[in-house]
């Protein structure tokens, strides 16, 4: 059976930079700098200008993973895109990434499968796994791996909504996944959920038992009411439940794997708030240059948190080969997941 590992990665964030005053001088919204920084380390994050969608963004970052894994577009075999911000309801952004990478074009058109994740925060590690069992069980040689997200267009970016609107950001994070017969790449990795907190962080805009799901004028013009339309969060909730499940899943692949804490070399987790990450890190006993954050340039990417600091730490020297690299996640569902790699 062949091993997985990460044989390129590659992200991208949009050029708009909003910064924690923007969103007080441009958008009306009442908070200040220093609100948001004390409470979630984010001093800015970016913004898609309209027009741009979520298998866009998943497209420049997933052109650099290719090149970075130095393989040509055909040879992926499978497309997994994780996104809680698809540009439609349906189809999913999926196949629209693997039509923008060119994969349906010309003679040599090449129709591989394109699955879409739902898993929110932790999309990317449910992706990391499946598609790690993809290319062990020799199905697939190379497999596409984005998070992508374009939240900036679905926040309620007034003051009513600021409790959610300012933690979230817009980008893109990819990696390719392939077979290798060295002794190196994933390792083990763990997945969790628990539904019955389903609506403690969750964004409806519909609800498909009602009739019709969108509920509409004579004209058939829908109407969605702000609590369906926003997300809504129960912060504290998230923040104590995300500590719990983020140490337990972490402590689950090292016992699998028979390693401790100091085995590992570098830890990159979901980028939710640094306040979440500075507590595991005091738990666990994490040393400040084993942990890399970068939630105060990009806030919160969702599904493409992880790829993303993958991406950067690669480049600026962070991470690199040999390394043991242990992730974790947690997110809406709730949702929760956990990685150790040999990079
Ligand atoms: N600027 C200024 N004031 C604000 C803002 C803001 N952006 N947001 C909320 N407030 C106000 C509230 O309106 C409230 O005012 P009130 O007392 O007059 O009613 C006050 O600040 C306190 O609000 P809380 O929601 O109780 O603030 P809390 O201290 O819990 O902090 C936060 C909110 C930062 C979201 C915190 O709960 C948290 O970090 N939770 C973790 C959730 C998280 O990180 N989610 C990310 C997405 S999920 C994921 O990726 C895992």
């Amino acid at each position: 059976m062949p091993n997985a590992y990460i044989s390129g990665t590659g992200f991208y964030v949009p050029p708009r930079v909003v910064t924690n005053d923007d969103l007080r001088e441009q958008y009306g919204i009442d908070t200040t700098h220093e609100w948001i920084v004390e409470r979630t380390g984010i001093e800015e994050r970016r913004f898609a200008d309209e027009g741009v969608g979520t298998a866009e963004l998943a497209q420049y970052a997933s052109e650099q993973a290719i090149e970075a894994a130095g393989i040509a577009k055909d040879d992926i075999g499978m497309i997994i895109l994780a996104s809680l911000s698809p540009d439609y309801c349906f189809p999913g952004s999926g196949v629209m990434l693997g039509q923008r990478l060119g994969l349906c074009d010309g003679d040599g058109a090449k129709f591989v499968p394109a699955l879409d994740v739902r898993n929110q925060c932790s999309g990317f590690l449910y992706s990391l796994g499946t598609a790690t069992s993809m290319v062990k069980s020799g199905q697939y040689k190379h497999v596409l791996v984005v998070g992508s997200e374009t939240h900036s267009a679905a926040l309620d970016l007034s003051t009513r909504g600021r409790t959610v609107s300012a933690l979230f950001g817009d980008g893109a994070g990819a990696c390719i996944v392939s077979a290798t017969d060295e002794d190196r790449g994933v390792r083990s990795w763990y997945l969790g959920s628990d539904g019955r907190y389903a609506e403690t962080l969750c964004q409806k805009v519909w609800d498909i038992k009602q009739r019709p799901f969108i509920p509409g004028d004579a004209d058939g013009v829908g109407q969605v009411q702000p609590e369906m339309m926003w997300a809504k969060m129960e912060g504290r909730k998230v923040f104590k439940n995300a500590v719990i499940r983020m140490t337990e899943s972490l402590m689950r692949v090292f016992s699998e794997q028979g390693i401790v804490r100091d085995d590992v070399d570098l830890f990159l987790f979901h980028q939710a708030n640094l306040r979440i990450n500075q507590y595991l890190a005091d738990q666990i006993g994490i040393p400040p240059e084993k942990l890399v954050n970068n939630i105060m340039r990009y806030g919160n990417t969702t599904a493409a948190t992880i790829p993303i600091l993958m991406a950067e730490a690669e480049r600026s020297g962070k991470l690199k080969p040999g390394m043991k690299v242990a992730m974790a996640a947690f997110g809406s569902g709730f949702t929760w997941g956990s990685a150790i790699i040999d990079w």
